[in-house]
């Protein structure tokens, strides 16, 4: 049945510029399979004459927005949030292994799944790619619980052959059948996505990485996650492991795991020729800058990725990250854009920082049209957010000269407190 709900009205050029309708409205209808679609979006005035046969939901005074996309987080370290480390490496194994060892039961990973999801639709993210285990029984869990709640999500079982301790680390043959086994199993299924997650370099093997390679050529439309160059201690150990290959990057390019779809967390300690491949590659970067703040890891270069033009969007990293809230995402991201000392600092534009967390986020998932954005054909995953959720939020948003400043009102201000409500995308 179609639906429409008249509000103030964000979208996305298809130049990523913000299309701002103060007085607009959104249409959904089911598709041919009966996925909830957007129909038609833009001022009341122009939209409504078109749609005579419904009666809009009113909501005064709110702003319909893209669901936020999250590009990278972990869902087993949702209980690790906030664990304080000296750095990356003994952050892993002091408090991320010993977390992730529980997702070998079914029922922990089931558990946590749940909440997991009710986070990320309670913060508004309405699409994450997310690391699982290297437990394939915490694939499982969180696509089952995905599924039945029908949201798009991308996960894979983690692959980490070596340097892990017992309990994390799995076995080479056996995580390269397990992967494909659950490719088969979930990859295309309602609006889930697979995605082929070796942990990071220095944890697998040469055999391990060239077997992740195989398949993501085997199954091209899957997705590719991993992390990379996020500290100088990660950075220096790859280096040691893989001397042959040009670059930390390199290594990934090297064992075929740089295409389309293909998504490193971090990108932090690049050169130009690490970005020129990310560019040539069409792989992007999952920018998480709470966990780069929080673990000290360092500052992603948002000037370099500009000028040389690769795929890039924002994500959370928790647990290394320390929200779910994409506005706590995004005004992080402007705090590590204006640091001007390690590289040229620069100030996001808050409607840049808003597509670099929706349709930006999209494009670097190749899912541009499907998710991130409120034009007609996308899924019907929206938000309602209230910008008068919080006195200081009322009084800074209802004296907005224009819609930047309404949109850093939202990020310097807002969190949960701001979405009033999460719209998935139903079939039927
Ligand atoms: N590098 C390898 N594993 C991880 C992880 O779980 N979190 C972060 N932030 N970096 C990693
Ligand atoms: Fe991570």
């Amino acid at each position: 049945m179609k639906k429409a709900y008249r509000a103030s009205l964000l979208r996305f050029d298809d130049a990523g510029q913000p299309v701002f309708d103060t007085d607009g409205l959104l249409v959904v209808a089911p598709d041919a399979q009966g996925r909830e679609r957007v129909v038609d979006a833009g001022s009341h005035g122009a939209v409504q004459p078109r749609h005579p046969d419904v009666a809009p939901e009113h909501l005064p005074g709110r702003i319909l927005a893209p669901g936020f996309v999250d590009m990278h987080i972990h869902f087993p370290q949702t209980d690790i949030i906030g664990a304080p480390a000296d750095g990356l490496l003994p952050w892993l194994e002091n408090y991320t292994f010993p977390a992730e060892t529980r997702f070998a039961e079914p029922a922990h990973s089931a558990e946590v799944a749940e909440v997991f999801l009710d986070e990320l639709l309670r913060h508004g993210v309405t699409t994450s790619l997310t690391f699982a285990t290297s437990h394939p029984a915490s694939v499982d869990a969180l696509f089952a619980a995905a599924q039945r709640r029908q949201m798009r999500l991308i996960t894979g079982k983690v692959l980490q052959d070596r340097h892990s301790p017992d309990g994390v680390r799995d076995e080479t043959e056996r995580s390269l059948a397990d992967t494909e086994d659950l490719i088969r199993r979930w990859h295309g299924v309602d609006r889930l996505g697979y995605a082929i997650t070796p942990r990071f370099a220095p944890t697998s093997t040469e055999a391990q990485l060239r077997g992740a390679g195989e398949l993501a050529a085997r199954h091209a439309d899957t997705w590719i996650q991993s992390h990379v160059a996020e500290n100088k201690d990660e950075v220096k150990w790859a280096r040691e492991l893989f001397p042959a290959s040009r670059s930390y990057l390199g290594v990934y390019d090297d064992f075929g795991l740089m295409r389309e779809r293909a998504v490193y967390a971090h990108c932090i300690h690049f050169d130009d020729e690490d970005r020129q491949l990310m560019r040539a590659t069409r792989t992007a970067a999952a920018v998480s800058p709470t966990s780069n703040l929080f673990l000290g890891s360092g500052f992603f270069d948002f000037e370099g990725a500009q000028r040389v033009d690769y795929l890039h969007g924002l994500a959370s990293d928790v647990g290394g990250g320390t929200s779910f809230s994409p506005f706590h995402t995004m005004l992080a991201a402007y705090y590590v854009g204006r640091e001007g000392q390690t590289k040229p600092g620069l100030s996001l534009a808050p409607s840049r920082l808003w597509w670099l967390h929706t349709a930006g986020a999209a494009q670097a998932l190749g899912l541009t049209g499907t998710i991130g954005n409120l034009q007609p054909g996308c899924e019907a995953d929206f938000l309602v957010l209230d910008p008068s959720a919080t006195p200081l939020l009322a009084r800074k948003s209802a004296n907005a000269a224009s819609l930047e400043e309404l949109l850093f009102a939202l990020i310097v201000l807002g969190d949960d407190r701001v979405i009033e409500r999460t719209v998935i995308a139903r079939a039927g």
